[in-house]
């Protein structure tokens, strides 16, 4: 089994494409390389206009929607999925089975636990005060911690570490770290409860999340 690319796209040299990828029309892959190679995984479907930089590493099973741009030097894990017209800046950590929606920004320095899930228009920052003189001394990643979710258009402030399955409501304003499991609202984002608290609201089961397995 080889690749499937149109022939509207352009693959660089450098770029080592897994069995079974498929690049959809008008699509970049390995832009600016070699010298930097472009590796990604068996299995990738890369739908049109998406424009990947040389120096990602991406692993298995990869999709992306239309007009994604990634840029470089970004190290991506296994079943990956980054939604139509999301901006992946570079010096990203995305762990395996992160799923990104569509119109994210994900600055530099940006790390995603494996299960993260970003819902739509989601931006994370990474530079406290924009365009001061030195700006790149305190550039500060966000970090959504291992299958967190977070919620339509929240923005996330440079720096803060949402904690493992948090749950970050729509359109929070996140200032503050986030523990483990709470659910916060609001701009300046304030716990209101723990997702143990969450109801199904259309009855189908007791909790919309299943309590976690104990890790040995
Ligand atoms: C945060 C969230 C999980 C809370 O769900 P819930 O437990 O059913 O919420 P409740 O109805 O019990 O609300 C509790 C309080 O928080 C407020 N609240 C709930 N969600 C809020 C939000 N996103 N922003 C601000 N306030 C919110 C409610 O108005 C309520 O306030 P009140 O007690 O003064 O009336 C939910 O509202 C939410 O934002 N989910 C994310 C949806 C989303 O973005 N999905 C993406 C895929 S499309």
């Amino acid at each position: 089994m080889t690749a499937t690319i149109s022939p509207l796209s352009v693959v660089a040299d450098g770029v080592d494409l897994g069995d079974g990828a498929v690049i959809e029309d008008l699509c970049v892959i390995g832009r600016n390389g070699p010298p930097e190679r472009t590796v990604i995984g068996h299995g990738a479907t890369i739908r049109s206009h998406t424009v990947i930089y040389a120096g990602n590493t991406i692993g298995s099973n990869f999709a992306t929607g239309h007009h994604v741009l990634l840029r470089e030097a970004n190290v991506i894990g296994d079943n990956v999925s980054i939604g139509s017209s999301t901006v992946v800046e570079h010096h990203v950590t995305i762990g395996d089975g992160v799923r990104i929606h569509s119109q994210c920004f994900i600055p530099e320095y940006s790390t995603l636990e494996p299960g993260a899930w970003i819902g739509p228009r989601v931006t994370l920052t990474n530079a406290p005060f924009p365009r001061c003189p030195d700006v790149s001394r305190c550039l500060a990643g966000v970090t959504i911690g291992r299958d967190a979710r977070v919620g339509a258009n929240a923005t996330i402030l440079p720096g803060v570490r949402i904690g493992e399955r948090a749950l970050i409501g729509a359109g929070a304003i996140v200032t503050k770290d986030v523990p483990p499991g709470a659910v916060v609202v609001g701009p300046a984002a304030r716990q209101v409860k723990s997702i143990d608290d969450l109801r199904c609201p259309v009855g189908l089961d007791h909790r919309p999340y299943p309590v976690p397995e104990p890790v040995e």
